[in-house]
């Protein structure tokens, strides 16, 4: 364990345990149709390759990078960074994506690929409801956490620590809170 981390919430083998019972649903969910997998940047990279990998259906993957401002009251908007490549109207799309928040960029957007056609459902690694401020339906949710600073597994502090092969929760004194 590095120094920065105050412990480690979920280990390297259980978040085997909850990949692996993730793409069993999708797997039974998807059988004989065509999904396209795609990986929202840049927290979901390791969570979506890991998933895939265990993927016995007809899967494409493609990717995108958002950011939302604005939250509560405040109507949010979604930037775009890096937008998808393929046509996605039509098709079964799983947003994959390592954390859901405030939910403010999820439900963004799904409604942005929704009006453009696309037949989704929302995959999240993680899920932090106590910071919840829009509702977003997550249909395969990895695992509820308390709200508390993760880092890991894709997730970052100052683009730190993605690479870390566990989540862990971050000494309060690296980001001063
Ligand atoms: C994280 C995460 C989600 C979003 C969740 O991305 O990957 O996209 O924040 O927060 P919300 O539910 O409050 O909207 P981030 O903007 O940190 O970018 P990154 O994945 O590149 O680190």
């Amino acid at each position: 364990m590095i120094k920065e981390v105050e412990k480690i919430l979920i280990s390297k083998d259980e978040i085997k345990g909850i990949v692996k019972k993730i793409a069993d649903r999708i797997n039974e969910d998807y059988k004989g149709k065509q999904v396209v997998l795609l990986v929202i940047l840049k927290g979901s990279l390791l969570f979506a390759s890991d998933l895939m990998r265990y993927l016995d259906v007809d899967v494409t993957i493609d990717f995108m990078q958002v950011s939302s401002y604005g939250s509560g009251t405040v109507s949010g908007e979604l930037k775009i960074l890096k937008d998808a490549q393929t046509d996605l109207n039509g098709k079964n799309v799983i947003i994959t994506e390592d954390i859901v928040d405030s939910g403010n960029t999820l439900s963004m957007l799904n409604d942005l690929l929704q009006k453009r056609g696309a037949n989704t459902e929302i995959c999240s690694m993680l899920s932090k409801p106590a910071r919840r401020e829009k509702d977003v339906y997550i249909k395969y949710c990895g695992i509820e956490i308390p709200d508390e600073f993760v880092i890991g597994y894709g997730m970052d502090y100052d683009e730190r620590f993605r690479n870390l092969p566990y989540i862990g929760i971050l000494k309060k004194e690296v980001y001063g809170g």
